[in-house]
């Protein structure tokens, strides 16, 4: 058998050499690279963006959702490429029923049904300043956040307080959700348990810079590698087993945040293009290779 070909699919914001590259592109360099190392020549591995012509795309036998940032921007067109390559035999992981689901946060509506811890969400078709103000009313609390529905890297979103409400013209002219504003998140952080295949990889806390509430390293976010306490970590394994798919997805991050009450709250379930934070996993790399190649049978 000739030696598999799996692609990183990727794009602009993060294809070395790109004008356009972000500065948290070294996300997708770790990434590659550790799953590179797990696989060793067991199969090849390429970064190409998700729009490459077909034909391309169409070489290889499997396709990672790596680090294609940008299909928040045109979730239509993304999703149609992934099932376009499920229909020329090209194995899509996560596939593109997977993506289906978690492109739209409405699914956490949806776990939160299931009985996995929540945060409380309203869920406006759109939302100005009489929304918000409605909002602080509604959960009886003086600050909350404001995201988008399809939405990722916290790019859109808006924390105000009652004190600093928004200004009479701000808008968010799409699906939206607020939130309260979870405290825990400037106090300890957001966790993070990566799942391969299913099974609990690594965790990790992620904490904001001085003055911010968002984790992300954009935005001068730090990750600390943590043993998670036993309940923190069955409490992620409970969201996994309230995903409605058959079979475990290749890659999942469940994001929680600790409530009032101490218990952990799902925050995000991440199977589309999730940093999975591999310096903070040393089996990450092997771990993601074997799922690689059980998928390619
Ligand atoms: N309810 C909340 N309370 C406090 N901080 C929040 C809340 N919701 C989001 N954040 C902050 O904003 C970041 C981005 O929000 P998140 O829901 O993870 O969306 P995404 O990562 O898809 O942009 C979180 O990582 C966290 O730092
Ligand atoms: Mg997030």
């Amino acid at each position: 058998m000739t030696k598999p070909a799996i692609a990183f699919l990727a794009c602009p914001d993060t294809l070395p050499g790109s004008p356009t590259r972000r500065p948290d592109a070294f996300e997708h360099d770790l990434l590659l690279e550790a799953i590179r190392t797990g696989l060793g020549d067991r199969a090849d591995l390429h970064a190409i963006d998700w729009r490459a012509p077909m034909d391309q795309l169409t070489q290889y036998d499997l396709a990672y959702l790596g680090t294609p940032w940008d299909y928040t921007e045109a979730k239509d067109e993304f999703l149609e490429r992934l099932e376009a390559l499920e229909g020329a035999g090209v194995v899509v992981a996560n596939p593109a029923e997977v993506i289906r689901w978690n492109a739209d946060k409405l699914y956490l509506a949806e776990l939160a049904a299931r009985g996995a811890p929540s945060i409380p969400t309203l869920w406006p078709q759109s939302a100005g300043p009489a929304e918000v103000l409605a909002a602080f009313d509604h959960f009886g609390c003086d600050r909350v956040v404001l995201k988008r529905r399809v939405g990722a890297g916290a790019i859109g979103q808006d924390s105000f307080t009652r004190a600093a409400p928004p200004p009479p013209d701000w808008r968010i002219d799409q699906p939206a959700m607020i939130q309260p504003f979870l405290p825990a998140i400037q106090s300890e952080g957001e966790h993070s348990f990566i799942f391969v295949s299913g099974q609990f990889s690594h965790g990790l806390i992620k904490q904001a810079a001085q003055g911010d509430y968002r984790i992300q390293s954009l935005y001068g976010g730090i990750e600390v590698a943590v043993d998670p306490a036993p309940a923190d970590r069955q409490a992620a394994e409970a969201v996994m087993a309230m995903l409605p798919f058959e079979a475990p997805p290749l890659y999942a991050r469940i994001d929680m945040v600790r409530l009032d009450s101490g218990e952990l709250a799902v925050i995000e379930a991440e199977l589309i293009e999730p940093y999975l934070y591999p310096l903070q996993g040393a089996e990450f790399g092997p771990r993601m290779a074997e799922g690689m190649l059980a998928r390619l049978g």
